[in-house]
């Protein structure tokens, strides 16, 4: 190859291109003299105009596309300026701009990231997957698009999910980016509208049989051993039936995770850890009612159950502590329309359909929404748990925003105050009676890249669940008191890489406590972490190199 062919070649590859920042001796190295604007400026700069074209756009979902379009060309120069600003740029790449960015896949698609890997290629699965041409491949973050957020069968509009919950591994825990392969599993979808529309993008067939959904994911998971022995999957975004049963169907064998199950349980965990230090007391001296009792419900339930038997509790006493009311009324053992998985939860009780009188007969000292219901806690639910509880706990856990069960104006001004609160979504802080209060945000990103950092650094061979509850309790605890005291749950965003690392440290000792690493055991976990976490500088040596 030509030094001019091979500069080209670095110019068009956004993981070594470096814009308007080449050296003059890259320039001249590499044949691009002439080819690029005669200046080498520095990162601020870049960064700089970055921000003045971002400036320039009016909405959210074209601040989305613009950073795309970034990353197709210069994956540096958009890991920093993610990395720059977390709480801004966080809510850009993902949740919320996400969801739009989902329903508009088709017609904003620019350029090919990540893999297709559709059905009617059963029997080849392991051949497609050598087409990607990173080797070392460590995390799959793959969906069918059964359920993209709250927003339902996607198919392949939902690929912006496993894109963006990808880049969340190297912002916020700076996992590198050629580790990590985005992947949609092509089943088809039975989403009528995007099956008419002449610009989507995937197969257009209606979903097939679980059965044949699952023989295909076998042959998947499969392949994804031999061909990239190192990979962890992360599935995300399947039905909430799928979501489990794959879960179970390949946890034991396989690295593999589920993050809507676990890292959603993990980090409303932390709410939970922080909200019981607030008041003095431990998880197992709580008592949970939840209004909802769905996945996300049981998930939780479940974790939550787990950290109260390492503080010492039998399963069965703290079961007993959490009670579950759904769209039929109180979880108790008379109903007879219960499944498997929600019994335990069903404690003696009066059969009711009326929350308030749940809250009044089981006096919870924790409500948790997870209804999909916005408004249902309402007035009377506030006052009722904050007349029997000093500070009542109240999470009102729903999403989009106009879903959440109450706002944290109503959960502070009806409680007059007492109530420690957190959301699905982000709240702006609240001013009641010359106090500023801070609703957080139960946001997994504050979980699962840290625990994929983990699971990096140590090649751990599994993924358990007590890596979740390790999470949690790591990020409970760099809540600073200042904030506590102020409500905060949740560690401010705009430190969440060192947030992350320090988490990661923590979880990673886990993996190594449990035998489950496949890397020597390091003297000390957090330099041992730092040792791995991306930084977005430009690869001078690889222009260098390729160059002599
Ligand atoms: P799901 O559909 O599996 O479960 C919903 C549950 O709510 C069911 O048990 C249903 O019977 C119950 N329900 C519905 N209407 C009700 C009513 N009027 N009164 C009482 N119960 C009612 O949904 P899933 O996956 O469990 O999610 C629930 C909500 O939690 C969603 O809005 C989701 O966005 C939110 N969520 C928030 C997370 C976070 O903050 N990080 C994480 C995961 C879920």
């Amino acid at each position: 190859m030509t030094t001019n062919a091979r500069g080209i070649a670095v110019l068009q590859d956004p993981k070594l291109n470096k814009s308007t920042a080449f050296t003059e001796a890259e320039k001249q190295a590499l044949g691009l003299v002439g080819l690029v604007p005669d200046v080498t400026e520095s990162a601020d700069l870049q960064l700089q105009r970055v921000n003045l074209q971002l400036a320039q756009k009016s909405t959210d979902l074209e601040r989305y596309i613009y950073l795309i379009n970034l990353l197709d060309h210069d994956e540096t120069l958009f890991y920093r300026t993610l990395m720059s600003d977390p709480a801004r740029f966080l809510p850009i790449v993902y949740d919320p701009t996400i969801g739009e960015a989902c329903l508009k896949f088709g017609h904003i698609y620019r350029q090919a990231r990540g893999m297709y890997l559709s059905i009617t290629r059963r029997g080849t699965v392991k051949d497609v997957l050598k087409n990607w041409p990173e080797k070392d491949v460590r995390f799959i973050c793959v969906t069918d698009a059964g359920r993209i957020l709250g927003l339902g069968d996607l198919g392949a509009n939902g690929m912006g999910i496993p894109i963006g919950k990808l880049q969340l591994y190297t912002a916020c825990a700076g996992v590198p980016p050629q580790y990590l392969l985005p992947m949609y599993l092509d089943a088809g979808t039975n989403n009528e509208q995007y099956l008419h529309d002449p610009l989507y993008l995937g197969m257009r067939k209606a979903r097939p049989s679980t059965d044949e959904l699952y023989s295909f994911v076998d042959e998947f998971v499969e392949a994804v051993q031999e061909v990239f022995p190192k990979c962890c999957i992360h599935f995300e975004d399947w039905t909430g039936v799928d979501a489990v049963h794959l879960l179970q169907r390949y946890r034991g064998k396989y690295c593999v995770y589920n993050d809507d199950v676990q890292g959603t349980a993990g980090i409303v965990l932390t709410g939970m850890i922080n909200a019981a230090k607030i008041k003095g007391t431990k998880l197992s001296d709580e008592k949970y009612l939840f209004l909802g009792a769905g996945s996300a419900g049981i998930g939780l339930a479940n974790l939550l159950c787990s950290a109260m038997v390492q503080e010492g509790l039998s399963l069965t006493q703290a079961q007993s502590r959490v009670y579950m009311f759904d769209i039929n009324g109180l979880l108790e053992d008379s109903r007879t329309d219960l499944v498997d998985f929600q019994k335990p939860y069903a404690h003696k009780n009066a059969p009711t359909r009326d929350f308030v009188a749940a809250i009044e007969s089981t006096k919870p000292t924790t409500i948790i929404g997870v209804s999909t219901v916005g408004g249902t806690f309402t007035q009377k639910v506030i006052e009722t748990i904050s007349n029997i509880n000093e500070r009542p706990v109240v999470l009102a856990l729903s999403n989009p925003t106009d879903h959440a069960e109450c706002t944290p104006e109503q959960a502070y001004t009806w409680s007059k105050g007492k109530a420690i609160y957190a959301a699905g979504v982000q709240f702006p802080p609240v001013h009641y009676e010359g106090q500023t209060l801070l609703p957080g945000q139960a946001n997994n990103f504050y979980i699962f890249p840290a625990v994929g950092m983990a699971i990096f650094a140590t090649q751990a061979s599994r993924v358990t669940d007590e890596m979740f509850i390790e999470a949690a309790r790591a990020v409970a605890d760099q809540v600073p008191s200042e904030l506590l005291k102020q409500g905060l749950l949740y560690p401010l965003q705009s430190n969440i890489l060192e947030t992350e690392i320090q988490t990661a440290a923590r979880v990673a000792k886990l993996v190594f406590d449990s035998g489950l690493a496949r890397v020597a055991r390091p003297a000390d976990m957090v330099a041992f972490i730092r040792s791995h976490v991306y930084s977005p500088e430009y690869k001078i040596e690889s222009a260098r190199s390729t160059a002599a």
